[in-house]
């Protein structure tokens, strides 16, 4: 006989089945033992009667998280017993053979709860536990129908999935780098990227014209609810398109995907609303305003374009992209931009800095920013104005952006893309505060991995074959 999933017993009906699972739960009811058996699919009682002595004594030992294969027939419940609260609440099995493939420790916590219960420390340290319950089961079911959702639609638009690297060059953009140390080049450091922001240009440039890729990203700044050291992009970028092109065929991808994986879930409004970034301030003294005319509805999503930033601002203290060499104007998204085509004389002469507008574009979801991009500065004396009107000098841009510089001199096609944080993104259709909840293994609040001890101290010969000594 060949396993049949737990969710499909209710089908089966007088038929025999052999299930996998874990102990869910136990209840003696006079001479009656009931037990839950859960597997990913869900959960089906088993009935054990005193009639057959040795089954009934297997079921007395039984324990919570053991883990049994089951063989048994299925059997129509007596209406009075019918439980409306589980999918196979109309059958039970009567157990013919019970094997016990693993005996459980009694778990830290509950595992038939939605934890919220629980803190923080324990969930992350038993992760592998806390994933057993429904909630996070479905979380991990949910983010995986997005993704797939999304590689299909780009594969039907004939975008290719390109993996770039992890290990790369320490890239400006607004957050603090986390690095790996070389052995073979004393001193030196790859640095884990940000995003891939400079690798999808360079493919650009080397004609691939249509790109995407489900990136992990890493930066190291403060966490929050919804932000991780280590988080997942949907990074795209296209060759030959305006601004319109590209917020069009993310438009398009973010309907489909909540119609099709989310279709009990309202969109507000089609096409998203579009505001400029200073409407947005005047009127919701935020650039990430929650639309939402009912935000208590936990099934409404407001999306808007917030759009026509200004490219540049005056730094704030300590804020420096590019300490002690741009004390002036730093770059309020990404320094590949290219400005508005109206406002691309200005950065050409470095006139009227703090008014030149990018072609960034965000977009927001019920007050969160899921995304944002641009068009690219693909010309290498534009992109040049921009280095120097961040303060670095000839031999700071050649050393930091020389090679995409060089890059651009060979032919660069005019491109832009943008980013989701994809983590954001499901967190939200899935109501879920913390995006923490949509990750398998995060990190905890102050940024560890309490299952695996992380960070953690290298043994001294590591340090010496990497060239590092630690100040005690
Ligand atoms: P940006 O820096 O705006 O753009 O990042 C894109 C999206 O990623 C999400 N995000 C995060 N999610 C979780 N944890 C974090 N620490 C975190 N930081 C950012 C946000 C954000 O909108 N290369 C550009 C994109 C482009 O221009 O194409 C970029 O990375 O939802």
């Amino acid at each position: 006989m060949s396993r049949t999933l737990i969710a499909y017993t209710k089908n089966k009906a007088d038929e025999n089945v052999e299930l996998f699972g874990w102990v869910h739960g136990r209840r003696d009811h006079g001479k009656i033992i009931f037990i839950d058996l859960r597997d990913k699919s869900g959960i089906v009682q088993l009935v054990f009667t005193p009639q057959d002595k040795e089954l009934y004594k297997t079921a007395e030992t039984l324990r919570s998280e053991w883990v049994l294969k089951v063989s048994g027939k299925v059997a129509k419940r007596p209406s009075a017993m019918v439980n409306k609260e589980i999918e196979t609440g109309d059958i039970e099995v009567q157990p013919e053979s019970i094997e016990v493939l693993s005996e459980a420790a009694t778990p830290p916590f509950a595992l038939d709860t939605d934890g919220r219960e629980i803190g923080e420390e324990n969930r992350m340290k038993y992760r592998y536990l806390d994933l057993r319950r429904e909630r996070l089961s479905k979380n991990m079911a949910l983010r995986h129908r997005v993704t797939k959702f999304i590689r299909d639609f780009f594969d039907r638009e004939g975008f290719l999935e390109i993996e770039t690297p992890i290990m790369t060059k320490s890239t400006p953009e607004g957050a603090r780098d986390y690095v790996v140390p070389s052995r073979l080049y004393s001193g030196k450091f790859y640095a884990l990227p940000q995003s891939p922001q400079q690798y999808k240009q360079l493919l650009m440039v080397a004609g691939i014209e249509k790109y995407f890729q489900i990136a992990r990203s890493f930066r190291d700044e403060d966490t929050r609810g919804d932000r991780q050291p280590e988080f997942t992009q949907m990074d795209m970028e296209m060759s030959f398109v305006e601004r319109e092109d590209v917020m069009a065929v993310n438009e398009a991808l973010l309907i489909e995907l909540i119609k099709n994986v989310m279709p009990n879930k309202k969109i507000q409004e089609i096409p998203f609303p579009r505001l400029t970034y200073k409407e947005a301030m005047e009127k919701y003294k935020t650039d990430r305003p929650d639309l939402r005319e009912h935000p208590d509805d936990p099934d409404l999503l407001a999306f808007c374009w917030v759009i026509d930033f200004p490219f540049f601002e005056k730094e704030k203290e300590g804020a420096a992209h590019f300490e002690a060499l741009a004390k002036k104007w730093t770059f309020t998204h990404n320094p590949f931009s290219a400005p508005k085509p109206e406002h691309m004389e200005w950065l050409m002469q470095k006139k009227n800095i703090g008014e030149i507008l990018t072609t960034q574009y965000d977009i927001i979801l019920n007050g969160f920013e899921i995304g944002g991009g641009s068009i690219r500065n693909h010309k290498a004396e534009a992109l040049k104005k921009v280095f120097e009107i961040l303060g670095l000098d000839e031999e700071r841009i050649t050393k930091n952006f020389g090679h995409m510089l060089e890059a651009f001199s060979y032919g660069a096609p005019t491109h832009g893309g943008i980013a989701w944080g994809l983590d954001r993104l499901v967190a939200i259709l899935a109501n879920e505060p913390n995006i923490r909840e949509v990750i398998a293994f995060p990190k905890t609040g102050d940024a560890r991995d309490l299952m695996m001890n992380s960070p953690s101290e290298l043994e001294e010969k590591q340090l010496k074959e990497l060239h590092l000594q630690i100040k005690k």
